[in-house]
Parts: structure tokens; C-alpha cells; sequence
């Protein structure tokens, strides 16, 4: 059985990192079996942490507020993640803006609660919620240089309806970036 490897990084919540965790670590499918190898987090106390803890994986801190710039942490990414023997990085609600020496050195994907192109940045849910559009999404694409910017992976979209409130719209989204970040994981790693 091959055994396929990737790492996680967050820096909030962790409902992403949860939903992988549950859906595929040690978990085989067709052609291989996912490992997750390492999970990474920014913030020393982001709520993550534990859910990380709950299936049996230490997270490793790598807090982005003691190097001298960026990137000097993304170099200890870099290093973490290549140690891991992870062959695809994860980033799950991972908030910081990644450099070049990131970039080409790890082969990693990035969920955006948004159509991409459309809202990049930090504010896509709110800024989707409050433009004149009648559907919204989500994507998973490539992490390139550019912010929000490598190639479309995969999306998924619904209607807003006119009852909708701020809040119902973000469950929405998290409800379906739930499915959509561990099946798009799975199409890529499942493969021969
Ligand atoms: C998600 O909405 C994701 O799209 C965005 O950050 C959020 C992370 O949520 N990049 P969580 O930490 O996985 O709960």
C-alpha cells in the first residue's frame, strides 16, 4: 500500500484541519493510504491546537511573531514540512502572506471561501455577502506567488437568497468547505 504524506497548516479554528483529520488520516482509499505527517500552526494559542491533539498529532508551533521577518519563518516552515516527508501541504485557514522561498520550495494547496478570482484577501466572505451577486462559493487552488492567484483546483457554489443573514452565509461556507477540502485532497492523492 502506498502510503501518501501531507501536512496541515492553520492558524484559527482548526474546522478545516478537523474535517481531514476525520475524513483522512490513516484512512485508505483505492490507491494509497493518507498520512497526515505533520500539522503546523502560527499562533501558540489558536483553538486548533487541541482538535490536532484529539487524533493523537502534536502540532508543531512555529510562531510567526519571533522571527525577523518573513522570510526567516518561512524558511522554518520549509524545513518543517520537508522533514515531515509530506509530499502535499494543506493550508487551512492559514493566515499569512507566504514568500517566494515558500512557494518554491513546497507543493501546496489553499482553500479560499470565495469564487476565485473573484474576492481575494482576508475579507472574501464579507465582501461576497454584501456584492450584488446572486450565487457565492468556494475554492481550493495551488499556492503560487500571487495571493489567492494559483491555478483553480476545484469550487463549489450556492444561491443567496434574499433571507439570508451574514451568519447563515458563513455556515454555508465553512458547511461546504468541510466536504470540499478533504474530497479535492483525496482526488489529488488517489491517483496511481
Ligand atoms: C476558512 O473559512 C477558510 O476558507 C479561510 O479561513 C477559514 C478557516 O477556518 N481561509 P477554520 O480555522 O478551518 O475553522
Amino acid at each position: 500500500m502506498v502510503i501518501k504524506k501531507i501536512a496541515i497548516l492553520f492558524s484559527g479554528e482548526g474546522s478545516n484541519l478537523e474535517k481531514l483529520l476525520e475524513k483522512l488520516h490513516n484512512q485508505v482509499f483505492e490507491h494509497c493510504k493518507i498520512e497526515v505527517a505533520t500539522t503546523i500552526c502560527n499562533r501558540p494559542n489558536a483553538l486548533g491546537i487541541e482538535k490536532s491533539r484529539a487524533y493523537g498529532i502534536e502540532p508543531l508551533i512555529i510562531d510567526h511573531t519571533l522571527f525577523e521577518n518573513r522570510e526567516a519563518f518561512d524558511k522554518a516552515l520549509v524545513e518543517a514540512i520537508q522533514n515531515s516527508g509530506a509530499q502535499l501541504t494543506v493550508l487551512a485557514g492559514f493566515m499569512r502572506f507566504l514568500t517566494p522561498y515558500f512557494t518554491q520550495n513546497i507543493k501546496a494547496i489553499n482553500l479560499h471561501p470565495s469564487l476565485l478570482p473573484l474576492f481575494k484577501g482576508g475579507n472574501a466572505i464579507e465582501e461576497s455577502f454584501a456584492s450584488p451577486m446572486k450565487v457565492a462559493g468556494i475554492s481550493v487552488h495551488f499556492v503560487s506567488e500571487v495571493l489567492d492567484g494559483g491555478e483553480i483546483i476545484a469550487q463549489q457554489c450556492f444561491e443567496k437568497t434574499e433571507d439570508m443573514r451574514l451568519e447563515d452565509f458563513e455556515v454555508k461556507i465553512h458547511n461546504l468547505e468541510h466536504e470540499l477540502l478533504p474530497q479535492t485532497v483525496k482526488n489529488l492523492l488517489n491517483r496511481k
